[in-house]
Order: structure tokens, then C-alpha cells, then sequence
């Protein structure tokens, strides 16, 4: 089985169209995969009820235990591997990861950014397209490598900007393509793998 464990840090909105999406679509017999396990390093976070409600195993690693991101990535990859994952999938996981922690799933780490990459990483990306007048934005999914937000593309979709948006309204327009394009994208490479 490729077993997929998904990081999350809030509403795993994101983890729950996955999750969904890989029941509806059959992803156990079509690709011998199934999400696993969920771990978040918040224990507040919304998406561990729902994931618990599903069956999934759940974690929570908690940052704040830990006195280095050393300390922190090396249980959470104690965490993750006790499920031999396949894919490790980011799911609005706010945490900077070590050199060390993504060289260890290197090929196997995924993230979605809310912004057509490589335009705007890191934070406020909505403002940041609102404020240079894009007329597009977006979302990415992409492999993870050492530098934030860059590595790989795997997967775009697009939304308009329109007159009037809101960080808040572009925002829900980008993630409503989200929860489309990143099940797709992982789908895409189970049947690779
Ligand atoms: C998403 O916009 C994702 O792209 C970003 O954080 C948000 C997480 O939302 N990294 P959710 O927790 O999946 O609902």
C-alpha cells in the first residue's frame, strides 16, 4: 500500500478535499493508496476532528515542545515514518522545514502554495497579487526542496482577480481551485510511482 501521511496546521480544508477525493475516486484499488495518517504540530488544528471522524490516524507533534527545528523535524519524522509514507503531502502546514528534514523525503514531500509560482512565496499572497494589480492568481502545487516555495511544479490552476477583491474573497476563489487541482496533482503522481 502507499500509504500517504498529510501535514496539516489549521482547518485542513485542503487534507479534507484529499481525503475525500481519494475515497470518491477510488485511489485504494486504482492505485494501492491511501492517506494514512494526518499530523499536525497544533493540537487546535480544525482538520484532526474531521480526519478522526474518517478512521485516519492522527498525530499531533507540537512545535512548541521542542527547543530547536532540529528537535522538532526529527520527531516529526519519527511521526511519518512509523507510517512508511510513500508521499508526504503539506496541507497548509506552517512550519519551515530543515535541509535535513527535506532531503530525507526528497521526491516524496508535496506543498501547495496559494500564488502562481514563482510569484509570491511566503506570506500574504493574496494582498501581494491585489497590490501589483494581477489580473490572475492561484495556486501551486509543487515538490518541496530546500528553498521555501520553490522547487518543482507539478500542478497550476488559475482564478481572475476581479475589481473589488479582498485579500478574504481571492482568497476563497484560489482555494476553492485548490481543493481541485492538489487531488488531482497527487493522483496524478500515484500513478506514476
Ligand atoms: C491554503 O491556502 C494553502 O495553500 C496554504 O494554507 C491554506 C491552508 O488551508 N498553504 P487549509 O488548512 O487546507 O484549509
Amino acid at each position: 500500500m502507499k500509504n500517504i501521511v498529510i501535514l496539516i496546521s489549521g482547518g485542513g480544508s485542503n487534507m479534507a478535499a484529499i481525503v475525500r477525493t481519494a475515497r470518491q475516486d477510488g485511489w485504494r484499488q486504482r492505485y494501492g493508496a491511501q492517506v494514512a495518517a494526518v499530523i499536525s504540530n497544533k493540537d487546535s488544528a480544525g482538520g484532526l476532528a474531521f480526519a478522526r471522524e474518517q478512521g485516519i490516524a492522527t498525530e499531533v507533534v507540537d512545535h512548541k515542545q521542542h527547543a530547536t527545528r532540529e528537535a522538532f523535524d526529527a520527531q516529526l519524522a519519527a511521526a511519518i515514518d512509523s507510517h512508511q509514507p510513500a508521499l508526504v503531502v503539506l496541507a497548509g502546514f506552517m512550519r519551515i522545514l530543515t535541509p535535513g528534514f527535506v532531503e530525507r523525503y526528497a521526491g516524496r514531500l508535496l506543498n501547495i502554495h496559494p500564488s502562481l509560482l514563482p510569484a509570491f512565496p511566503g506570506l500574504h499572497t493574496h494582498q501581494r497579487a491585489i497590490d501589483a494589480g494581477c489580473k490572475l492568481a492561484g495556486a501551486t502545487v509543487h515538490q518541496v526542496t530546500a528553498e521555501l516555495d520553490h522547487g518543482p511544479i507539478l500542478a497550476q490552476a488559475a482564478v481572475p482577480v476581479l475589481a473589488g477583491d479582498t485579500a478574504d474573497t481571492l482568497a476563497a476563489r484560489v482555494l476553492s481551485q485548490e481543493h481541485l487541482v492538489y487531488p488531482r496533482a497527487i493522483a496524478d503522481l500515484l500513478s506514476k510511482i
